[in-house]
């Protein structure tokens, strides 16, 4: 796994646009999976920046992650979400976004459904940012690294984080949608974005650790073209020789 580092939040979001750019250049209509979370907002808002040329103005989207039993027009629903931080201002409808139905009546069949669209289209990128327990999407500790879409409990540490979004513990959904890591594992490259000193003892173990699905980022480091792309912040508790070795 390469590691690109950058000096700040700032910089993690203009260098991993960079990357993004170069990863996908010369392809038409890009498929990539689109993250939640507060990481990717400052790229989000620099791909709005650098304007409809861009690789992120041309991509067809696939959702991360969704809540479960919430209708689509909820607040929470991290569908609408993605629509006003990244496609709305990037001029992509709907119809670019293949996304779980957060009030899906069967909820499995649904989870399926978004497994096929992903694999029909082809995952030229997954874009993804790091939870604080290791987690992608909702693939919590001891997803399978082949796990494909389905349908997951939030674990106790994720209502926590989520919370931070909507309020309180008591306004998080108990049961999401996630792409499973199996689904994450089929695109051509992957790009984990990380930033801040609250994420250096996770990020350590997703660059060190040996690949277990107790932290379920590590399975990045099994694919041939995944990349870190993080702060010196949340880089900090990697010994820098360790470090110099992996610089992209
Ligand atoms: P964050 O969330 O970007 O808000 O830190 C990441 C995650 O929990 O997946």
């Amino acid at each position: 796994m390469k590691v690109v580092i950058a000096d700040n939040a700032e910089d993690m979001s203009r260098k991993a646009l960079a990357l993004i750019e170069r990863l996908l250049a010369g392809i038409a209509e890009p498929c990539v999976v689109l993250p939640t979370g507060n990481t990717p907002l400052g790229l989000y808002a620099a791909a709005v920046q650098a304007g409809p040329r861009g690789a992120l103005a041309r991509a067809r989207y696939v959702q991360l992650d969704e809540y479960l039993g919430i209708a689509p027009d909820d607040r929470r629903s991290l569908a609408r979400w993605a629509d006003t931080v990244l496609l709305r201002p990037l001029g992509i409808g709907r119809d670019r976004l293949i996304a779980f139905d957060p009030a899906a009546p069967d909820a499995e069949a649904e989870a399926l459904r978004v497994e096929r669209e992903a694999r029909r289209h082809g995952l030229d990128l997954a874009l993804l940012g790091l939870g604080p327990n290791g987690h992608l999407g909702f693939n919590e500790p001891g997803s399978a690294f082949d796990s494909v879409s389905r349908v997951v409990p939030l674990t106790p540490a994720s209502i926590v984080s989520n919370a931070v979004y909507w309020g309180s513990e008591a306004d998080v959904p108990r049961q999401a949608f996630t792409l499973g890591l199996g689904t994450l594992a089929t695109a051509k490259a992957a790009i984990l974005l990380v930033t801040g000193a609250h994420k250096a003892a996770i990020l350590r173990r997703v660059l060190l650790d040996p690949p277990s699905p107790e932290v379920p980022a590590t399975c990045l480091r099994l694919l041939t073209n995944a990349t870190v792309v993080a702060d010196r912040a949340a880089l900090s508790a990697v010994p820098a020789d360790v470090l110099a070795r992996m610089a992209a």
